[in-house]
């Protein structure tokens, strides 16, 4: 366990957490990082932590530096517990320390850990001192939760931006100059589209406000650093925070009987005669965090599902209020399926795609099989309506 010097007296002294599968909902194959940092000044200031049963990982790198109870200064930038589920202890071992955070971080800070520590709030603009440094704070709301703010180090150049610009992957190297960057970014993409997407306008504005600095590291939260690929990261988060779309068509769906696979193979051949980009998904196979992925540029998201009793199939359902959450604008569906008393399934999907404010473009629904004369229609109909 030894800690990054990322630059002259600042580490990395964070948690990599190589097995996490799961992080709320989202499938996280190549696991987490938790990045904390460690600026050694006068102030001896700690930036964000880790999680919970992270904690000693986290002291043992800050061990290899410094007494863990020096550290007088800390920098909550985001109050979700895999940033902040380390400060209770580091607030133990040195009482006196302060906590800096937006005032929604502070509030935040007190539901979570019910405690009255030594907090400092602070807004847009305030500069701390740290000795021979200077941190400035920029509150970043929405970028994850209402409490997000983003810290920077001037004389150093670096932004320590917390959720954003981070990736789900635990590696032991820690620069993008030392891992493969077409992971990092696939990675970053499937972050995004996971975890920022539903916030892209105030990425935006935090995206213009951020950049006039002069950055030279931005040290995220999770995953790798970036030091030698900033303009290519930043110019993907302009990418993904404008919603342009392509053309390509997503075709998820789950089936029963074979029935609504039918009908979306139908839909596949309409959208292949468009030319359009075609991504086939059934909910069987596939999980939903993945596919949101690929949802983050494509113009259509067509759902199918037959009926199950009075609803529609739970991994569609699952998959449908995954994607309302998220909240992608601007984009188009055809809502499929089968049934055979009741037709339950179009109006459920109906709902949800309206909520969602999807423009529904056309619906099929066919009472249990269809065969091949209505296989041809359907191709046509929706070849008609694409
Ligand atoms: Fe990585 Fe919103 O916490």
């Amino acid at each position: 366990m030894k800690a990054t010097e990322i630059k002259k007296g600042i580490y990395w002294v964070g948690a990599i957490d190589w097995n996490l599968r799961n992080f709320h909902g989202y499938l996280t194959q190549r696991g987490s990082t938790y990045n904390a940092y460690l600026i050694i000044d006068e102030k001896i200031t700690l930036v964000d932590s880790v999680k919970s049963y992270l904690t000693d990982e986290m002291l043992k790198r800050i061990s290899t530096i410094i007494d863990p109870s020096k550290i007088d200064t800390i920098i909550c930038n985001h109050v979700e517990m895999d940033h902040s589920g380390a400060i209770p202890k580091i607030v133990e071992l040195n009482p006196a320390a302060k906590v800096y955070a937006s005032p929604k971080g502070v509030s935040g800070l007190k539901a979570h850990y019910k405690k009255d520590w030594n907090f400092v709030e602070v807004k847009s603009g305030d500069v701390i001192n740290l000795g021979k440094r200077n941190l400035h704070f920029l509150l970043t709301p929405m970028v994850h939760w209402p409490d997000n703010m983003v810290a920077y180090l001037a004389e150093d150049k670096i932004l320590f931006s917390n959720d954003a610009f981070g990736q789900h992957l635990a590696s032991s190297e820690r620069f993008d100059d030392e891992y493969p960057l077409d992971i990092i970014m696939e990675e970053a993409r499937k972050y995004y589209a996971n975890i920022v997407l539903p916030y892209s306008s105030q990425v935006v504005k935090a995206l213009d406000d951020a950049l006039k600095l002069d950055i030279e590291v931005i040290a995220n939260s999770h995953g790798i650093i970036w030091r030698k690929h900033i303009p290519e990261i930043i110019r993907e988060y302009r990418d993904w925070s404008s919603n342009t779309l392509d053309k390509k068509v997503l075709i998820v769906y789950d089936t029963m009987w074979g029935s609504t696979e039918k009908i979306a193979n139908a839909i596949y051949d309409a959208f292949e005669q468009k030319g359009y980009r075609i991504y086939k998904y059934c909910l069987q196979d596939n999980h939903i965090s993945d596919i949101m992925t690929e949802v983050l540029n494509a113009e259509y998201v067509c759902v199918g599902s037959p009926t199950l009793n009075k609803s529609i199939l739970p991994s569609v359902a699952g998959f449908l209020t995954y994607l309302q959450g998220l909240s992608p604008k601007n984009r188009k569906t055809i809502l499929f399926g089968s049934y055979g008393w009741a037709k339950q399934n179009i109006k459920e999907m109906e709902r949800y795609m309206t909520e969602s404010e999807f423009q529904i473009v056309h619906t099929v629904n066919v009472n249990y099989i269809p065969g091949e004369e209505e296989l041809l229609a359907i191709r046509n109909e929706v070849l008609e309506k694409i």
